[in-house]
């Protein structure tokens, strides 16, 4: 067995002495707002600077999380009320939970052995009320986007790529998150770059990065950070909330994306020396990359022969310390009782049942079998940049023996 893997999971585990400091210096200057204060240091500005440049986008909006970062792209998008959003059946619940919120409807998309959306499937969930697409890249794993996006370019529907799980990894050389019209990243603990909480979002598209700046701060309350360009009647005013990152978020998310070129470069060299170990095994099917290159190396997807074996798979993995389980228990993201049941806070209807939206949508499980076959008989083994070698050889070794065991 191998010894109990400490917390080595992605940008948290690179938390130290320059994030210390940098939180620090903004509560000293006690400027915690990010447009004004006593002795303000712009940290948020500055991190929206930084990360545009490193995700190769024009603009940013930093946001308090990377749901907000997903209710403000949709609202730079004008979707709402009568709209329909196309999420992928398999992600977190947020991709879903940030479309009903906008007020539109989520309507489910096939996924395929990539773990990402289906492009051969897409053309299926596409109605003429469907006003985005949303690709999420589960776990720095790129989706096949040129597919995908040759899909929404000949409807003329934008792409939204949930990007929350996978900063600074990449397609075809680009960024993800630079291919649709916006990204929309998290800084959440679990991920490449994090601030606790925390979110961005992503554009090239001056009007839409204008609409999301004033989404986020309540229809465009001050001036904002880019060169104050937020001032202009280019955008008319309209109703936002208030989903702007604090000083003290911007200050650590700044130092945490001065190190993720590193953690990517340590999960991946992990990543390779695990699947060197393991991919001879002729059981094991690995999920599809549709650019190896660009997968920022967080983890290890399989897909074992049926529901049953998956489980036993995950469970003996887990009992030998080795970081495994099925990503959202092995179900797509419908199964989640609010969605199911289409309940939202006032129980009294939404999105799915307003006037703008006349057509009875349905949501039950069996709805999209492709995505649900695939992940009941999916496992997860977790990569972590602070592995050491003998702990990447002993998880390989694990791997091998458990999939010689549960495939017998
Ligand atoms: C795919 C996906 N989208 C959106 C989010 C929402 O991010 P946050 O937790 O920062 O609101 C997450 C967070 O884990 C996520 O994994």
């Amino acid at each position: 067995m191998l010894p109990r893997q400490p917390d080595t999971g992605k940008g948290v585990a690179l938390l130290g002495d320059e994030e210390r400091k940098a939180v620090l210096e903004v509560l000293e200057s006690r400027s915690l707002f990010r447009y004004y204060g006593p002795d303000l240091r712009n940290q948020v500005e500055g991190f929206e600077r930084a990360a545009a440049e490193r995700l190769g986008a024009a603009y940013s909006v930093a946001t308090s999380s990377g749901t907000a970062a997903l209710r403000v792209a949709l609202a730079a998008l004008g979707v709402g009320c009568g709209d329909e959003v196309v999420v992928p059946a398999f992600t977190f619940i947020a991709s879903v939970n940030a479309v009903v919120s906008m007020g539109a409807v989520p309507v489910f998309g096939e996924i395929d052995d990539t773990l990402g959306l289906d492009p051969a499937r897409l053309g299926d969930v596409i109605s003429e009320r469907t006003a985005a697409v949303m690709a999420v890249h589960l776990e720095n794993g790129p989706c096949d986007l040129d597919p995908i996006l040759s899909v929404t370019k000949e409807r003329s529907i934008p792409l939204l790529e949930d990007t929350a799980q996978s900063m600074g990894a990449s397609y075809r050389g680009r960024p993800l998150g630079s291919f649709g019209a916006l990204g929309a990243f998290s800084l959440q603990l679990e991920k490449n770059v994090t601030a606790g909480e925390g979110g961005l979002v992503t554009t090239d598209d001056h009007t839409l990065w204008l609409r999301a700046a004033r989404y986020q701060d309540q229809g465009g309350q001050f001036v904002t950070s880019h060169g104050s360009e937020r001032g202009t009647d280019e955008v008319p005013a309209f109703v936002g909330e208030n989903l702007r990152m604090t000083e003290i978020a911007g200050a650590i998310a700044g130092v945490q994306l001065s190190r993720l070129d590193g953690l990517l470069a340590a999960q991946r060299a992990n990543w390779s020396r695990i699947r060197a170990g393991i991919e001879a095994h002729p059981g094991l099917e690995f999920r599809r990359q549709p650019d190896p290159d660009g997968d920022g190396g967080s983890s290890l997807h399989v897909f074992l022969p049926d529901r049953d074996t998956a489980k036993r798979f995950a469970r003996a993995l887990i009992a030998e310390n080795v970081p495994a389980g099925q990503m959202y228990r092995g179900r797509p993201v419908y199964a989640t009782e609010s969605i199911l049941a289409k309940r939202t806070a006032s129980g009294k209807g939404g999105p799915w049942n307003c006037a703008e939206h006349p057509c009875a949508i349905d949501y039950r499980m069996g709805m999209c079998p492709q995505t649900e076959e695939l992940v009941a008989r999916s496992g997860i083994i977790v990569v972590a940049a602070g592995y050491s070698p003998q702990t990447c050889d002993g998880i390989a070794e694990a791997v091998n023996q458990v999939a010689e065991a549960v495939l017998a």
